[in-house]
């Protein structure tokens, strides 16, 4: 059997994406972006700006029109350069008595991972309350905050919240509601069972683990995704803690890790698009990072790697590099005791630290309801390993 390192999401055939209608959806990073064929009655021309509403016959029944994607073929970005993190998690006041007040409340999905939270409306954070949220995200891996006005803010004053948590990532093969590049959009509508069949003709799951654009030098760390209109049931977000990842391992295993780096690839998601006439609004970039990093404010360690993006371990011959990445991506995927499983709902907002996790989206349902989200993704430190130490496993959650 080929390793899995080999199948990429990337490798599925285009056309059977596109009857799926997972252009730019499905996991929210790998399988995205790129319009759908414009209809029959529209010029052959490629336009320079497709945009959904177009493709919808230019009225829509999204409930948030605003946010719905445009790919801007003109929109070229030069290469990311250096900038300086600052970790608002670090030193902030882990009794959450900003961020959790009195009636409010929280509630674990899991022992390890994952937890809802009800009571609290993010827009109105103080910056002790931001603090803590990122602390408090860094230490449940994924946390999802229910009734929020989010959706309801004005674009840029949604950006300007994420704004606070680090520089903004605007990705490069990604459609985004006009004059606001940073918002990530995903987007699915109108897949019909047939259809869904076809994808799968070729696959045996929907399910991609990916962390976000980690070929990038810095990735994100903190970062929100927000919901506007959700299937009434499918379309979960699947979240693996990537601490917990590394914690399983034995010590031997643990110790030959550190030291390690792997190469994140950004090439295929670009070669994706330019295959499907999508945007590539920045060149892809290669970068190496340890596989294992250690998160700045709560100390813990995590595997860093992820079947979307991570290609191959530096310094190891191919087969040992293959095999190794596949062993830990599939312990990785079969952590279901330590994974999570949000179900999205209106006014839903789903914050994660995006250094010590993986995530997927599952599309698993056949109506044709749409499913239409942003994501908001601030980039940060550039990520770094501390040394081994026998039996050092740190229990924040
Ligand atoms: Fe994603």
């Amino acid at each position: 059997m080929a390793p899995s390192v080999q199948q990429l999401p990337e490798d599925i055939p285009a056309p059977s994406l596109e009857k799926l209608g997972i252009t730019n959806d499905a996991p929210e990073e790998v399988l995205q972006e790129a319009p759908k064929q414009a209809p029959k009655q529209a010029p052959k021309e490629v336009p320079n700006v497709k945009r959904q509403i177009d493709l919808e016959g230019g009225k829509t029944d999204a409930k948030y029109p605003q946010y719905l994607p445009t790919w801007n073929h003109g929109q070229k970005y030069p290469p990311l350069e250096p900038f300086t993190h600052v970790e608002h998690g670090k030193g902030a006041d882990a009794t959450f008595k900003d961020l959790l007040p009195e009636g409010s409340k929280i509630q674990k999905l899991t022992p390890s991972i994952g937890s809802e939270v009800t009571g609290v409306q993010l827009s109105k954070l103080t910056a002790a309350g931001k603090d803590q949220l990122a602390l408090l995200v860094a230490q449940r891996k994924v946390v999802a905050f229910r009734d929020q006005d989010f959706a309801d803010l004005p674009l840029q004053e949604a950006l300007d919240f994420g704004g606070y948590f680090g520089r903004h990532h605007i990705h490069p093969t990604s459609g985004s509601p006009e004059g606001f590049p940073e918002l990530h959009i995903v987007h699915r509508y109108g897949a019909t069972g047939s259809e869904f069949e076809a994808f799968l003709a070729n696959r045996n799951s929907t399910v991609s683990w990916h962390s976000d654009v980690t070929y990038e030098a810095q990735t994100p760390g903190t970062t929100f995704l927000y919901i506007f209109d959700t299937p009434e049931t499918g379309g979960d977000t699947l979240f693996a803690n990537q601490v917990e990842a590394y914690n399983r391992l034995s010590e031997p295993l643990k110790e030959r890790l550190h030291g390690l780096k792997a190469v994140h690839s950004g090439f295929e998601q670009a070669q994706f698009s330019r295959d499907r006439d999508g945007v590539v609004r920045r060149e892809p970039v290669k970068n190496e990072h340890p596989l294992v990093r250690t998160h700045p404010a709560t100390g813990e360690k995590a595997l860093f790697v992820n079947t979307g993006f991570t290609r191959s371990i530096v310094g190891l011959k191919k087969e040992e590099s293959e095999a190794l990445l596949a062993f830990l991506f599939n312990h990785i995927s079969r952590g279901i005791d330590y994974q999570a499983r949000v179900r999205w709902a209106p006014k839903t907002v789903v914050v994660w630290d995006n250094r010590v996790t993986v995530h997927s989206a599952t599309a698993d349902w056949r109506t044709g309801e749409r499913r239409h989200l942003a994501r908001i993704t601030p980039q940060a430190e550039v990520p770094f390993e501390t040394p081994y130490v026998k039996g050092d496993v740190e229990t924040k959650a």
